[in-house]
């Protein structure tokens, strides 16, 4: 830690905020439509024919709702994409579409084909964007809500996990709502599953000594639970929570992904836990192990860490292929340095100036051992959220993507909104009750070092129309910064700056999702910026930068989801008839860094 200080300025021309269907990035700067959802993937991939959906078609060409990006390079101007689809909007994909309970049942697995992920080979023109590679595409791939998957780790064929159709419980097909993700320092991708509840119906059957977790994880088991849902049962039994109880069990983990192995088998890792997962992103700890940082994305959910038993051996693809299956996994308790009666949910800064205090991350389990009381590893591990209330885990406001600063070692999440925090619930790491525009959170892990189990924390960012008096940007003044709602994914450039790209900043403050960037150290410390912003109805997702420092992609997901085929609200990209969820390049035209 300590390393390479110095003073980053972001000296791009900031945006001011759009309402544009577009994407419009800054002066000096252009920017491409890399693939959009329909695309073909894989060989022998049929053009796509909106009015002419079928299944077979969509396992082979790109799915819907790019969510994470992440970029592996393979030569100077070649390289993997990887994009997490996350889910579908039925509304804006099939022509008349008013329920799951009515839908051909064709187009209930076209949705489930247009889950999961894709590979797409790419390289890069000789203007700077990029675009599918027409050669080889050896490594192409898609994952889809059906593709068998591995589960490892030490819940894999625990009775919790087991089904009739695997009674080993150790292989589950697909994977669903994968939002945000990471890289890990060996190169594969994890990718995460998010909001799993949503594809389960008949909960109402299912075993009563099962209810209070499936509510626990936002699993409906009462009232009607078929309704307003895709109803991916209609095509696959193992959606019915009273045939098959155990079936959810097997969602909501992180996946891990070899891009550069076609023949992977997807693993989904139970060592790190069973939450909402946003993304899982890495750093090595002082003596080579992998640390590795989650969000769990629900109002007054918690922070986790795992911390693998073994080091990381770079090269050793076999060795670092186990990394994620032994170790311990924390969950994290914070305490504010300041007096409570200081946090009125206004959102004030207390009177030592800082939103501040320590940390302390709890252990709940390593492979053989639990740390909580009447739970086995396996329980804790499978209803990873139950484990955390009798730790006494800090209630946060949605924790969302987390992310390492490469030039500090701080690490930093993002808290999206909690509309539900009640003035009186408010404490120094949430300070405002209700918190409609989230904050961000700087982690300081004692010694710099990963693998430790303290740490100090701070709030740099308390997000908002800078006008409003509570808004924070590290100090900096508010006259210069542009305003930021819903933080959501993040990335950090070379230099140490946060690119921050936020979903729900339309609701709050009237503005589409943007892609933002800050400096996180030095003099401009706060200066908030907006780089990107992106069409009607669309969250920003993404963002990645390259290791090159010359490309940033984002994703624009669900443009125009308020909307219907019959009426849309937006027409990007292609100013047809119909939105088409697609990963975008930026680049500077003078091949600058980007943030130059
Ligand atoms: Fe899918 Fe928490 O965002
Ligand atoms: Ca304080
Ligand atoms: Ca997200
Ligand atoms: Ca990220």
């Amino acid at each position: 830690g300590g390393k390479g200080k110095g003073n980053p300025r972001l000296k791009f021309e900031g945006l001011p905020p759009s309402t544009a269907d577009d994407v419009v990035v800054p002066k000096g700067y252009a920017h491409n439509v890399v693939i959009r959802w329909g695309d073909p993937v894989l060989p022998g991939a049929p053009e796509f024919d909106f009015e002419n959906q079928t299944a077979e078609a969509q396992e082979k060409q790109f799915g819907y709702n790019c969510d994470y990006v992440a970029f592996r390079e393979l030569s100077r101007d070649r390289g993997l994409l990887w994009v997490n689809h996350e889910y579908t909007n039925e509304n804006l994909m099939f022509a008349g579409y008013t329920d799951g309970a009515d839908i051909d049942p064709e187009l209930i697995k076209v949705s489930m084909a247009a889950h999961g992920g894709s590979i797409v080979e790419i390289v890069r023109d000789r203007k700077g964007g990029w675009r599918p590679s027409k050669g080889k595409r050896r490594f192409n791939r898609r994952i889809t809500a059906t593709t068998p998957m591995r589960i490892t780790g030490p819940a894999a064929g625990d009775a919790l996990l087991r089904t009739e159709a695997d009674p080993e419980g150790t292989e589950v097909l697909g994977m669903l709502n994968n939002c945000a993700g990471g890289m890990t320092p060996w190169g594969t991708i994890l990718t995460c599953e998010e909001n799993f509840n949503q594809y389960f119906v008949g909960g109402e059957g299912a075993p009563e000594e099962a209810k209070a977790a499936l509510k626990r994880y936002g699993v409906p088991v009462e009232g009607d639970t078929r309704k307003d849902n895709r109803r991916f049962d209609r095509v696959d039994e193992r959606f019915d929570l009273s045939k098959h109880p155990n079936e959810v069990n097997r969602f909501g983990w992180v996946v891990e992904i070899d891009p550069t192995d076609p023949d992977y088998k997807p693993r989904k890792r139970t060592l790190l836990g069973r939450i909402k997962h946003e993304g899982a992103n890495t750093r090595i700890t002082d003596d080579g192990r992998v640390a590795v940082y989650m969000g769990d994305d629900e109002r007054f959910d918690y922070i986790y860490k795992f911390v693998s038993k073994n080091r990381y051996r770079k090269g050793s693809r076999r060795h670092n292929d186990t990394l994620l299956d032994s170790g311990t996994l924390y969950v994290a308790r914070l305490t504010g340095n300041s007096p409570a009666e200081e946090f009125d949910g206004s959102g004030k800064l207390p009177s030592d100036g800082a939103f501040d205090g320590v940390g302390e991350w709890i252990p709940l389990c390593t492979e053989e051992e639990s740390y909580v009381d009447g739970m086995t590893v396996a329980e804790v591990l499978v209803h990873t959220r139950i484990a955390g209330d009798k730790a006494g885990a800090t209630k946060m406001d949605r924790p969302e993507d987390f992310e390492p600063n490469p030039v500090t070692g701080k690490v930093y999440c993002a808290l999206t909104n909690n509309s539900a925090r009640e003035p009186g619930q408010a404490d120094e790491s949430n300070p405002r009750g209700p918190n409609k525009h989230g904050h961000i959170l700087e982690i300081t892990e004692a010694g710099d070092d990963a693998g430790a189990t303290e740490f100090t924390w701070d709030v740099p960012v308390v997000c908002g129309d800078p006008a409003d008096p509570d808004t924070y940007f590290a100090g900096y003044d508010k006259s210069k910064v542009a305003p930021i709602s819903a933080p959501d994914n993040l990335t950090f450039d070379k230099h140490g700056n946060l690119w921050i790209s936020t979903d729900g900043q339309p609701g709050e403050l009237g503005i589409h999702d943007a892609l933002h960037a800050v400096p996180m150290h030095g003099k401009y410390k706060g200066e908030l910026k907006t780089f990107a912003t992106v069409p009607v109805d669309a969250e920003c997702c993404g963002p990645f930068i390259t290791e090159d420092n010359k490309t940033v992609f984002i994703a624009p997901q669900h443009p125009g989801e308020e909307g219907t085929v019959e009426e849309p609200t937006s027409t990007w990209p292609d100013r047809g008839a119909f939105p088409r969820p697609s990963v975008v390049s930026i680049w500077h035209k003078k091949g600058k860094d980007i943030g130059s």
